[in-house]
């Protein structure tokens, strides 16, 4: 079964073409990074008018070099939340009026489902059930994956996301936008041990993150010595860097112990980060769990990915039909019984 995926969610304009919901036969990707760059952050409205010029022609780019036509597909699927009101409403039109030209069948995909099924696109890839560790730049929560379309929430951050705590960091730093590479890149010579920043929410009896204290701590340290330059600058991203990826994997391993998974997963765009995946593998093997990290090129948005966790639903049953319409704050599973 060959389908479709159209992300539009966000800063990436993304199609792609992926057989089972295992093999992508291309991945398109354009992204706007350039263009919000110099505003420090993804503006909206920006957003959407570049979705508008990219779209088609990153559908058509992803359909030649799958080297498939819209004829030969099976299924459509794209990203209808959670994300940017306008910018979900562009690959939606332009996925409805596919469909409705074509008589394929369309579903609506979460853009959190696409990033924990994205692993799937990798050799040796985990069947459900799972455990998810979602981490970008909007979102910083993990999920129980009991099949495809079984989700519970298990913890989630009270206040930044990880990826945004590094992106807001960064820019109190001067780096550019989007923080998260540029910290990791600097954090490779710098000394984690320098800055004893603080870790929140200690406790064993949350699965929950708070990152906004962390964040405070930084600028508290930037007002009082100054923004760091040279070897200051790496060891103040080090240390950042580490309290973290030692949050992250600290309540991963708690999860998965109170759950009882045996298989851990990362994704999103913080998965890319080289700290959070040493320490994942480190502390989740001498765990004894499975770790498995998607290639950095799919923790970040991507349309295969959509695709992927698209596959799952029409093989389900699941059909939407053009009242499909973009729900920004559509929330992933429930938090079941566990809260
Ligand atoms: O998943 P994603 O591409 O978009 C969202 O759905 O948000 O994630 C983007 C986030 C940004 O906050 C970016 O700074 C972060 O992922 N990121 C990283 C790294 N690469 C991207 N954060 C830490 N280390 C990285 N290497
Ligand atoms: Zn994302």
């Amino acid at each position: 079964m060959l389908c479709l995926g159209i992300e539009t969610s966000c800063d990436e304009t993304a199609a792609a073409v992926v057989r089972d919901g295992r093999e992508a036969l291309s991945d398109v990707v354009s992204t706007q990074m350039d263009i919000h760059r110099r505003w420090g952050g993804v503006v909206p409205e920006l957003a959407s008018r570049n979705h508008v010029l990219q779209v088609m022609p990153v559908i058509d780019e992803a359909l030649t070099r799958a080297q498939v036509t819209l004829a030969q597909l099976d299924g459509l699927a794209v990203t209808s939340g959670p994300g940017l009101q306008g910018a979900l409403l562009v690959g939606l039109q332009v996925a409805k009026a596919i469909s409705m030209a074509t008589g394929l069948p369309l579903v609506g995909v979460n853009h959190l489902e696409g990033h924990l099924l994205a692993i799937r696109l990798t050799p040796d890839a985990p069947e459900p059930p799972f455990l998810g560790l979602c981490v970008s730049g909007g979102h910083t929560t993990l999920y129980e994956v009991q099949g495809y379309g079984e989700y519970t929430r298990l913890g989630t951050t009270r206040d930044d996301a990880a990826g945004e705590a590094f992106d807001k960091v960064a820019r109190l730093l001067g780096l550019p936008y989007p923080g998260g590479l540029p910290i990791d890149t600097l954090a490779q010579t710098g000394d984690p041990t320098a800055i004893a920043f603080p870790r929140a929410l200690k406790s064993h009896e949350v699965l929950d993150w708070s990152f906004s204290g962390l964040k405070t701590a930084v600028l508290v340290h930037v007002q009082k010595h100054g923004v760091p330059t040279g070897q200051a600058l790496n060891d103040l991203c080090a240390s950042f860097q580490e309290a973290v990826a030692d949050a992250l994997t600290r309540k991963l391993i708690l999860g998965a112990k109170k759950v009882g998974a045996r298989t851990l997963v990362l994704c999103g765009g913080v998965a890319a980060n080289s700290r959070l995946r040493a320490l994942a593998l480190e502390r989740g093997q001498d765990s004894g769990f499975e770790v498995h990290l998607p290639p950095k090129r799919l923790c970040t948005d991507n349309g295969a990915m959509i695709a992927v966790a698209g596959f799952e639903a029409l093989r389900r049953g699941v059909r939407a039909d053009l009242t499909l319409m973009a729900d920004p704050t559509w929330r992933l599973g429930g938090t079941g019984a566990r809260g």
